[in-house]
């Protein structure tokens, strides 16, 4: 029986991960859940899966979350805001943490669970992004396990098992294309909010469906790859993988290259991240190669999607660099979402403020530091996307 804290309880992440939890009651035990707004989502998830403490962000909340439950026997602890949150993250007897909050908001809450010993079944990529050069250091000292739950770096993850240390040579990133990937380029200044948000084979949340039209997730991915696998940019490639069923590939020394297949569900890396190194029997849809029918790969388009190039020049910078790009990203999108800026305009306005932050950059952040370099960044956005054309689009990274 492995014990499982939930940090996005609500979410898409968090709710597949529930899913395999109550289709496996005899392998996993929920000790805590977190969520952020959602109280009637997070009240029925304490009834059906009995946590011993849980979390709702928005402070607000605390008082009907309590009379949801107040029949429950025992009462969990309940917590509210970011402290309760973190709280959750690192209490009791929970070995794994599934990380599944969206966001930087990740961050400190990660950190808490891994200074407290639990192993961080990672989907919240833009912690590792902002943090990387912070919480690497701190899970070697703690001795934890980082396991990914991203399809993709499971993938990588899985291909890995069994290969010795100095096989891998490079890594291969597969990307759907996201909802704009059949669109002429021109037409990328007409697209509505209601367009990005339809991805053509994946049912995620709001922000990551954005970031896969930009394919700023693609972008996010190879930075995540980066650290969690420690090969240098130059050896993290992306090829376009329209059908997602290559959830992504690694080449080895001797120019063996191996794949990890499958239908497009996250439970099946979120499953692998919590039950690694065992393989659980499941009665999902089995591939059947056929059915998928042909694959087919292409080169990623760099002038029609520039949040990648963004990304890697970004990765190479290091340091607080990629804390702010993370946090420019997230900015962007949230005002993309309220319609206050344009689709083209989450690019321009992230690469403004990335290229006006380069020159500060620290090589060995603090998590001061970079708590600091999300704050400024989003400011900078705000700031920016006020006064666009004044702004050029400049690709000028250094
Ligand atoms: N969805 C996928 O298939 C997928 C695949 C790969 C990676 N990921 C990564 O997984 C993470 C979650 O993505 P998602 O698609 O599951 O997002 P989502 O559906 O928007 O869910 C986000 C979750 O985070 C909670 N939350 C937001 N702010 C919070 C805060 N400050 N404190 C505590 N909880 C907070 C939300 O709570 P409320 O809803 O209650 O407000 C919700 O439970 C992202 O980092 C994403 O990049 C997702």
């Amino acid at each position: 029986m492995k014990t499982i804290t939930l940090l996005g309880s609500t979410g898409s992440i968090g709710t597949q991960t529930l899913d395999i939890v109550a289709n496996n009651p005899d392998k996993f035990r929920i000790v805590g859940l977190a969520a952020g707004n959602n109280v009637e989502l997070l009240a029925a998830q304490i009834r059906q899966f009995r946590p011993s403490i849980a979390a709702i962000c928005a402070e607000e909340k605390l008082p009907a979350l309590k009379e949801a439950i107040a029949d429950l026997d025992p009462q969990p602890i309940l917590l509210a805001g970011d402290a309760g949150i973190v709280e959750v993250a690192r209490y009791g007897d929970a070995e794994t943490v599934v990380t599944g909050i969206v966001g930087c908001a990740g961050l400190l809450p990660t950190i808490a669970a891994i200074e407290a010993g639990k192993d961080i079944a990672l989907a919240n990529k833009e912690t590792l992004i902002a943090g990387g050069p912070v919480v690497l250091p701190l899970i070697e000292k703690h001795g934890i396990k980082l396991l990914p739950a991203d399809s993709e770096h499971s993938a990588i993850f899985q291909c890995l098992q069994g290969v010795p240390k100095g096989g891998l040579r490079k890594i291969i990133l597969t990307a759907s294309g996201g909802a704009f990937r059949d669109w002429p380029t021109e037409k990328l200044a007409e697209v509505t909010v209601a367009d990005a948000l339809k991805h053509p084979n994946w049912s995620m949340g709001r922000k990551i469906t954005v970031d896969s039209a930009t394919l700023m997730n693609k972008g996010l991915e190879v930075i995540e790859a980066h650290f969690l696998f420690g090969l240098d940019y130059k050896d993290i490639e992306i090829v376009i993988h329209p059908q997602s069923i290559i959830h992504s590939l690694i080449e080895l020394q001797d120019t063996s290259v191996l794949a990890q297949l499958g239908w497009p569900d996250m439970r099946l890396p979120l499953l692998y991240a919590i039950s690694w190194p065992e393989r659980i029997y499941t009665n999902w849809e089995r591939l059947d190669l056929v059915t998928a029918g042909n694959l087919t790969f292409r080169e990623p388009d760099h002038k029609k999607y520039p949040c990648m190039q963004l990304a890697y020049a970004v990765g190479k910078a290091g340091g607080s660099m990629p804390a702010v790009l993370n946090a420019a990203n997230e900015q962007a999108v949230a005002l993309f979402l309220s319609e206050t800026i344009s689709y083209l305009d989450i690019a321009r306005c992230i690469e403004w403020v990335c290229d006006r932050f380069s020159s500060d950059n620290l090589s060995n952040p603090s998590l001061d530091d970079i708590l600091a370099a999300d704050q400024w960044a989003r400011q900078e956005v705000l700031t920016v996307s006020k006064n666009l054309e004044s702004h050029p689009q400049i690709i000028s990274l250094r």
